[in-house]
């Protein structure tokens, strides 16, 4: 296996933009680009390389199936994307098809390395991949409410001015409508987060609790209506969880992987915080959670359960 080798699956706005953000990250010396349409894999991948005086060493181009076998990241972001107003659970039938086509694919090719899916509904479809594939639980990741959270701590950072890395907040369960934030555990530099608010001159926590958890919900929605597609930001969160793996940080993330037993859920992924190094997925983390929290993240499972029980995989 070549660990500076990964594949992207799915040259659309998300694959694309991925793997030009990863152009600028130097971290791989190989990077593969496979779509459905060859042709467009080809323009992106002519398109990202001519940057490549001005970022950093790595031989890009479209390839196909028979170019992963050695690879050490796949990540997949093929499939139907939202239109306006549709929910990322609407795709699910569509993508789970693709799916049953796209991972044999995979393994056909003796892959030993990281699934990273980013396609929606990713929790699901983080499902099928490692249900389809057959691989350690370790192995298989879905970006899951990473983004969300990162939009949380944007959003949190904006209301209290500072700096969006000082704020310390995380989305977690389904990544879509049924996901909670972690108020109880919420924090600037170690300061809870309704302590810090107070310190800024905001008092009304509810009000503003309520409609920041909104945006951060709606946020994909008021985008896609706005410019028809999200693709930057989810590009951006999906390479802090690539570097995470390929510098086996050990970094603490929201990933949805599968569930075996942790907050007593079972078969099925989700997103909580677990430890990301280079093997994958090292350990789920239960963190502290309030009872309404608690609720929430098991009503989030079921939502995801009810979808599992109504696919054949
Ligand atoms: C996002 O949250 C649509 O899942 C995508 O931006």
């Amino acid at each position: 296996m070549n660990r500076q080798k990964a594949a992207i699956i799915g040259c659309g706005f998300v694959g694309s933009s991925t793997a030009f953000a990863l152009m600028q990250k130097g971290l791989f010396s190989e990077l593969v680009l496979i779509d459905a349409d060859q042709k467009k894999a080809h323009g992106e991948a002519a398109d990202i390389a001519h940057g490549r005086p001005f970022a950093h060493m790595m031989q890009i181009y479209a390839g196909d199936y028979s170019d992963v076998g050695d690879c050490g990241l796949i990540i997949i972001t093929a499939g139907a994307a939202q239109k306006p107003g549709e929910s990322r659970t609407a795709l699910v039938y569509k993508n789970v098809e693709i799916f049953k086509n796209i991972i044999p694919q995979i393994t056909a090719q003796n892959f030993e390395g990281i699934l990273l899916i980013v396609s929606n509904p990713v929790d699901i479809l983080t499902y099928a991949a490692w249900k389809i594939s057959g691989y350690p639980k370790e192995r298989v990741i879905g970006s899951g409410t990473v983004l969300d959270s990162a939009r949380f701590r944007y959003l949190l950072s904006e209301h209290l001015q500072v700096d969006s890395a000082s704020v310390h907040a995380m989305i977690i369960g389904e990544h879509g409508d049924s996901e909670l934030a972690v108020w109880s555990g919420a924090n600037v530099s170690g300061i809870p987060i309704h302590d810090f608010c107070e310190i800024r001159g905001h008092y009304d926590h509810e009000q503003a609790m309520e409609q920041i958890y909104r945006r951060v919900r709606e946020s994909a929605y008021q985008i896609i209506e706005e410019k028809g597609a999200t693709y930057y930001g989810v590009a951006m969160a999906v390479t802090r969880i690539v570097v995470a793996l390929i510098r086996d940080e050990g970094a603490v993330l929201p990933i949805s992987s599968l569930m075996q037993g942790e907050y007593g859920l079972s078969d099925l992924c989700i997103s909580v915080p677990a430890i990301v190094g280079g093997n994958g997925v090292q350990q789920v983390l239960e963190i502290p959670l309030n009872e309404k929290e608690h609720t929430e993240l098991l009503h989030s499972a079921n939502e995801l359960k009810e979808i599992l029980q109504k696919i054949w995989l």
